[in-house]
């Protein structure tokens, strides 16, 4: 049978500021997605979690990838949520929800969605067994996947898998937007490892770019991965919280596995994001359900393992990647290496670039600035 996972995404409000969802916020939606669930409905299965002060949605179901209906009812489970934080008085809520009332699609109308539609077919000489993963970001932009999806996919010193298994070995191909560009999507599309340098040099400028999606080359009709790669201020036109971009990623088998996907994730690199989303930190991947708590407004990351049956159900169990004590150590270290940086304030490089700071307030100061300059003869 084709089926679609569907990872929709959005912060309505949250406790005491950007911090996570609250628990009644979260029960309307959990009620929503189980009757949505019952026989009949419109989806197979389905889970709810959070990450930070977004509201992951990840869902499977037959209606194809953009489906409306499962848009739609994505929507209304934000909307539902929104309610709840406005009887509770909760910080930012609604925030995510960027036009009235989206037709369909709602892809650019302010939640993160990453979808991909495979044949889950358990008689399939390569993917008997369905294993995938669910990433999702807080406090940060979508070119966040650009360096773990460039270590995992192009790089052996991260991935040995690329050299011991031939079916990955045939390459796989990247999907790159370029998230800039305002009217229509704007992509191109690289072949690796012949064109890795190209890969590099796009992914390179993770404010412009990201990886939306890598298909395998062995299988072209197989996506592995599906990134989010919308970003809220050009739909906005002012910055109004960050993406926080999800993922899919398929694993095992013709795949690279878990294993090898999370590894990148030791390095803690630096992203865009962070308090105001407006400085470069390193994120940290923490459990499933981690309220943002600390100083900073660290961006973080959360990452469960999926396996599906026959019929497309897979949220009984699953396995919080991040959660283990073997991650504790990279937790303290880029908390580390965040005091270490911030100890330099907004001076240079810990902020945001000035393309990212164009939608912030300090336009403002530097227009009023501007008329004090004067030229020296
Ligand atoms: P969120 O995008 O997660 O709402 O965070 C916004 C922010 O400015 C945090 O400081
Ligand atoms: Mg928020
Ligand atoms: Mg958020």
């Amino acid at each position: 049978m084709r089926v679609t996972l569907s990872v929709i995404k959005a912060d309505v409000g949250s406790i005491g500021g950007h911090t996570r969802p609250s628990e009644r916020m979260l029960h309307a939606v959990r009620e929503m997605l189980q009757s949505a669930c019952s026989a009949k409905g419109l989806l197979i299965d389905g889970l709810v979690t959070f990450t930070g002060d977004d509201i992951a949605l990840i869902m499977s179901h037959t209606h194809g990838v953009g489906a409306p209906a499962v848009h739609r009812f994505a929507w209304e489970c934000f909307l539902a949520a929104t309610e709840v934080a406005r009887q509770q008085g909760l910080y930012g809520a609604g925030q995510d929800l960027l036009v009235d009332a989206p037709s369909g699609n709602i892809r650019g109308a302010g939640p993160a969605v990453a979808e991909i539609e495979f044949e889950r077919d358990p008689q399939s000489q390569d993917r008997p067994a369905e294993a995938f993963l669910i990433f999702a970001a807080d406090k940060c932009s979508p070119g966040a996947y650009n360096y773990p999806l460039y270590a995992a996919f192009c790089d052996p010193m991260h991935n040995g898998g690329l050299l011991l298994n031939p079916k990955m070995h045939r390459g796989f191909t990247f999907t790159i937007i370029d998230m800039d560009a305002k009217d229509r999507d704007r992509i191109i599309r690289l072949d690796v490892p012949e064109r890795i340098w190209d890969v590099a040099t796009l992914l390179q400028n993770p404010d412009r770019f990201a990886v939306e999606a890598i298909h395998s080359r062995y299988k072209p009709d197989e996506q592995i991965v599906a990134v989010s790669a919308t970003r809220l201020h050009n739909i906005a036109g002012r910055y109004t919280g960050k993406d926080d971009p999800v993922a899919i990623v398929r694993t095992q088998g013709i795949f690279p596995a878990p294993e090898e996907i999370v590894e990148p994730f030791l390095l803690g690199h630096f992203v865009a994001g962070d308090a105001r989303g407006s400085h470069v930190m390193p994120i940290m991947p923490v459990p499933i359900n981690t309220p943002v708590t600390g100083p900073f407004c660290l961006p973080i990351v959360s990452c469960l393992a999926f396996s599906m049956d026959a019929e497309g159900r897979f949220a009984e169990e699953c396995v919080d990647m991040f959660g283990g004590p073997v991650w504790d150590q990279t937790r303290l270290k880029v908390q580390a290496k965040a005091d270490e940086w911030r100890r330099q304030g907004f001076i240079g490089p810990t902020m945001a670039s000035h393309t990212e700071l164009a939608y912030t307030g300090i336009v403002e100061t530097l227009q009023a600035l501007e008329r004090e300059f004067i030229t020296r003869e």
